[in-house]
């Protein structure tokens, strides 16, 4: 099973991700996580999805406030990512050390973030690790035109670089 895993992994570090900083705010208290497990749901009406882990502060705020936003980050942002994705040592208080501004729905937004989406959440699908959180779209700004910072291969904004050989692993070998 370990074996199946890794090689879950090493598939799924080939799926480039834009990266995105979801804030909520709840009681005057505002969090956010770093996340690339994000996409639109529908035009019609206006929806989005993200995937969101039941163990965090975010999920923790995010099923009482019901609200949030998605800041699509650029790529002059990879610091702040680093810092909302857990990977600083000492990140302290992440919200101090960039410029966000209240949204209408009492969340917060980046500026400069090549766009970001208020949304009030309207319905959670609870699996055993995450929820996948479905928003509906109320606010949109849209930022400069930045590259969106891409995460992939376990890396953000990789520049080219050569990939390893191909691989094929069956999950019915016992491994
Ligand atoms: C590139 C990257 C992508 C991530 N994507 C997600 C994601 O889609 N959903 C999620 O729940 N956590 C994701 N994480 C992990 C969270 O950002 C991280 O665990 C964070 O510290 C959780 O914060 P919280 O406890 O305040 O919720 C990602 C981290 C990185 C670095």
């Amino acid at each position: 099973m370990q074996a199946h895993k890794e090689y879950f992994r090493k598939a799924m570090r080939r799926h480039a991700g834009g990266v995105a900083i979801i804030t909520t705010s709840n009681a005057g208290n505002h969090v956010g996580l770093t996340a690339t497990a994000v996409c639109s749901l529908s035009m019609d009406p206006p929806k989005i999805l993200a995937c969101i882990n039941l163990k965090g502060t975010t999920f923790h705020f995010l099923s009482e406030s019901r609200v949030m936003t998605v800041n699509l980050l650029g790529r002059s942002q990879e610091l702040l990512a680093r810092e909302f994705g857990g990977m600083c040592a000492q990140s302290g208080e992440p919200f101090l050390n960039s410029d966000w501004e209240t949204t209408p729905i009492g969340t917060h937004f980046l500026k400069g973030a090549v766009a970001s989406i208020d949304c009030n959440v309207d319905e959670m699908f609870i699996t055993r690790s995450h929820a996948v959180v479905f928003g509906d779209v109320v606010n949109v700004r849209i930022g400069p035109s930045d590259n969106q910072l891409m995460y992939f291969d376990g890396q953000f904004a990789p520049a080219k670089k050569e990939l390893p050989e191909p691989i094929e692993h069956r999950f019915e070998n016992k491994a």
